[in-house]
């Protein structure tokens, strides 16, 4: 984990409220890893969590997000050139947390399950399982949320889509659409999203018996495990989000 300056070197509205910010930085990663930002322009002494999208030597690190707040709004409001402060990679993600688990992670159908920007946890996953074949389920409110498809479905995912108000895809939640799926060709399940989505798709699992790992976005002030703000209560104790997590298994979580 290291601290660094970047600048933002491409911005663009993927739907409305919604960005993808391009920094000119190197760094490795694992896809559920996160970074935290702040910025010399936004008078704010917290860093915030943001999941790495993508790398790579040309684009630099990619971030998609969403604006909830004041934060999210000033920051969308940054302009290309203009520099941030990052420490990353943060957590423990998705590959060091299925070997944790025991699993090697050499899956042949992978079923992954987002809501909302929760996909930029778990869109490099997709690259990393290059072999596997993969589905998606991808949620949201409306159609607006449902950012990233054609990138998505161009790196051989096939991705059933829903959203609560019926303007794309199947009218209901994620978990109407795993109903119609037969989870028992699945050998794991990848999710990320709102929690309520996630405590729906792990009871799924659960009766289904298959292994369900979750990129958790607890609220986080420092991202290094010092602060304690992000505890999780797991079966086997308190868990710092930040640090063991974000990537649990469900079966971990005391829910
Ligand atoms: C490990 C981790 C990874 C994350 N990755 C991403 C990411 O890739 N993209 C992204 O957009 N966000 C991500 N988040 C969430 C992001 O950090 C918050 O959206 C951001 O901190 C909001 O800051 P704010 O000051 O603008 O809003 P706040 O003032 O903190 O929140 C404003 C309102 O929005 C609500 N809110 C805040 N965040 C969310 C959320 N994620 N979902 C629903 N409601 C919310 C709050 O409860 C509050 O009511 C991640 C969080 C964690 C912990
Ligand atoms: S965010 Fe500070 S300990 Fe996890």
């Amino acid at each position: 984990m290291n601290m660094f300056e970047a600048k933002i070197i491409d911005k663009k509205e993927v739907a409305p409220s919604t960005f993808v910010f391009n920094l000119d930085c190197k760094i490795g990663y694992e896809p559920g890893q996160f970074v935290m930002i702040s910025s010399p322009s936004i008078p704010w002494i917290i860093p915030k969590p943001f999941s790495i999208l993508s790398y790579d030597d040309q684009d630099g690190l990619s971030i998609l997000f969403k604006v909830y707040g004041l934060w999210t709004e000033k920051f969308s409001a940054l302009s290309v050139g203009s520099t941030v402060n990052l420490v990353g990679p943060c957590g423990s993600g998705f590959i060091t947390s299925l070997k944790r688990y025991g699993f090697s992670g050499n899956f042949s159908r992978i079923l992954f399950v987002a809501g909302g920007v929760g996909i930029a946890s778990i869109f490099s996953l997709f690259k990393h399982f290059d072999g596997a074949e993969k589905v998606l389920v991808f949620g949201g409110r409306t159609e607006k949320d449902l950012v990233l498809l054609e990138k998505i479905s161009s790196l051989g995912v096939q991705v059933l889509v829903s959203t609560e108000d019926g303007s794309a895809g199947f009218k209901g939640r994620v978990t109407d659409v795993m109903q119609k799926l037969d989870i028992g060709d699945f050998d794991v399940i990848l999710c990320c999203g709102p929690v309520p989505m996630m405590k729906a798709v792990s009871d799924f699992a659960k009766i289904l018996d298959k292994p369900l790992f979750l990129a958790m976005e607890e609220r986080m002030a420092c991202g290094i495990g010092i602060c304690f703000s992000c505890a999780v209560k797991t079966k086997n104790g308190v868990k710092l989000c930040c640090r063991y997590g974000p990537v649990f298994s469900s079966d971990e979580i005391a829910w």
